[in-house]
């Protein structure tokens, strides 16, 4: 169903590498609520992901970059504002990778290179793409600038490894940016912390379907899919969320507010009394 929440907006969508990515949903919603948009992602993302089909599906022209690159974050704003003949009104980040993850480094004996580059990835090219955005005066005024994350940023999660300090730091940039583009130009910036989800990124980490079972037997809503995840994305880039700024916003069936819940203290119980 369509309530043509982005009728006559404009963006750019980084990150849908395959249909189980958070940011293909979003891209799929965004182009049914009347956004037009371009498409960004790494080369290599390109050549073995099915974003051709997005493309084809959304009539969105895809743009490749690096989000490390500023001159090809530049490139991806330029090319956008040329197409769509001015500014934008939202953007999208759905970007995260860790090679200590993929190689299975442990938290206690990180890969330094590795650990800078998962900085560098998931959460640095968030305030490399706000500065180009800026500099290149690239988003109109009341725009919307949004992030993914997750709750390892605030509390410790086994497995999840340096993309908690990643995550950290990206919040912290939507906050910080978000003061400073808030004040100049009324644009918002604000990021989602999304329940585990399995997408390629999000099955990197170790012991993933131990935790997607334990948080949504844990949250009172269960965990929220993705799709769930793109008509949230939606609502924060329309115009019905246009003061809500600098913020992290949960989106995960209740989990970050819960300790124990009735079923689990129940589970807790019967192995304790196994155990006597
Ligand atoms: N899956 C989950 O459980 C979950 C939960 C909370 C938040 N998130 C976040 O959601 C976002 C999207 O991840 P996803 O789960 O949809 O997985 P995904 O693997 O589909 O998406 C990750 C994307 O990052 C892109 N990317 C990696 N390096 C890049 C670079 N240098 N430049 C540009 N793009 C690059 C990949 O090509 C891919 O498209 C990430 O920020 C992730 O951390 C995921």
């Amino acid at each position: 169903m369509s309530y043509n929440l982005l009728n006559g907006k404009k963006g750019i969508i980084f990150g849908a590498l395959d249909s189980k990515s958070i940011a293909w949903k979003i891209a799929e919603k965004a182009h049914d609520e009347g956004a037009v948009f371009t498409l960004s992602n790494t080369p290599v993302a390109l050549r073995f992901g099915e974003i051709q089909l997005l493309s084809e599906k959304c009539n969105a022209e895809v743009i490749p970059a690096d989000a490390t690159n500023v001159s090809d974050l530049e490139k991806v704003f330029t090319r956008t504002m040329e197409l769509f003949g001015g500014k934008i009104d939202f953007v999208l980040h759905s970007i995260g990778m860790s090679m200590n993850v993929r190689k299975g480094r442990d938290y206690d004996d990180l890969d330094y290179d590795f650990f800078l580059k998962t900085i560098d990835v998931s959460a640095l090219s968030f305030h490399k793409m706000l500065q180009v955005a800026r500099k290149l005066d690239a988003i109109n005024d009341w725009g919307s600038v949004l992030a993914l994350s997750y709750i390892a940023a605030q509390r410790t999660l086994v497995g999840y490894n340096d993309m908690a300090d990643a995550k950290a730091l990206l919040e912290s940039i939507a906050r910080s940016f978000g003061y400073i583009y808030g004040r100049d130009k009324h644009i918002r910036i604000n990021t989602i912390s999304q329940s585990p989800t399995r997408t390629t990124a999000g099955s990197a980490i170790k012991g993933m379907d131990g935790l997607v079972d334990f948080t949504d037997r844990m949250s009172p809503l269960g965990n929220a899919t993705a799709e769930e995840c793109a008509d949230f994305s939606i609502v924060l880039f329309s115009d019905l969320s246009r003061k809500v700024t600098m913020q992290n916003i949960y989106h995960d069936g209740g989990f970050s507010s819960m300790a124990m819940s009735l079923r689990a203290m129940t589970q807790y119980n019967k192995s304790l009394d196994e155990q006597s």
